[in-house]
């Protein structure tokens, strides 16, 4: 296979799309600074979307889970995605905003719905349970069998603005490495030593 191209803003892009719409559920750790220890923290997501004009991603969360405090409270944090097949790393920089029930207009609104109709049932119904990270009470998980149409109050959008790429291609005979900023309406590529 032919090395993946990651030295320009459009080729990541690609890159990005090509995946995410590939049928494959798009994994990536999110690490956040302000975990509850006082440390970083870090744990997989799914990106549901990806807006490659404004270059905004999200992913789809309960809320109330500790993700979601710790991006309030520090709303820089960074995305990173293993692309087994290509054999490479992207890391996503990324300033966090929270869209939950109360986005009632707009974009946000039309990206908060959608992500909303495409999960499963089954996913569905672990927002309305109880609190991610609660203890199971008698020993069982408060998740109800069935959910309705209407996303309830827990269920929100993390969405990223993506602030710089750092792209890292595992390749024979060099790995290649390039970052990608975003400054003002544009964005600064450079290729740095891997
Ligand atoms: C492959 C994979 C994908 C996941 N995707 C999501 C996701 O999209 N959203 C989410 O809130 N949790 C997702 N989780 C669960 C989180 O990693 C995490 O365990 C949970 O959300 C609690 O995290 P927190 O306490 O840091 O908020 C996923 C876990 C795995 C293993």
């Amino acid at each position: 296979m032919p090395q993946a191209k990651i030295s320009s803003i459009a080729a990541i892009k690609r890159m990005l799309e090509s995946e995410r719409l590939s049928g494959r559920p798009l994994a990536a750790a999110l690490a956040t600074a302000a975990g509850r220890g006082g440390g970083a923290s870090a744990r997989m997501v799914v990106v549901r979307g990806l807006d490659t004009q404004l270059m905004e991603l999200w992913f789809s969360t309960d809320v109330r889970s500790a993700k979601v405090a710790d991006l309030a409270a520090a709303p820089q944090g960074e995305l990173c995605i293993w692309l087994h097949r290509l054999r490479v790393q992207v890391r996503l920089r990324c300033r966090w905003r929270i869209i939950g029930s109360s986005a009632s207009r707009g974009r946000d609104r039309a990206r908060w719905l959608a992500a909303w109709g495409e999960h499963s049932p089954h996913a569905r119904r672990l927002f309305a349970g109880a609190m991610p990270g609660k203890s199971y009470a008698n020993g069982r998980a408060a998740i109800p069998t069935t959910v309705g149409g209407e996303p309830p109050e827990s269920f929100a959008l993390c969405v990223g603005r993506v602030l710089q790429i750092d792209a890292l291609v595992l390749g024979r005979p060099q790995h290649q490495r390039h970052v990608h900023q975003r400054v003002g309406r544009g964005w600064q590529s450079r290729r740095v030593n891997p």
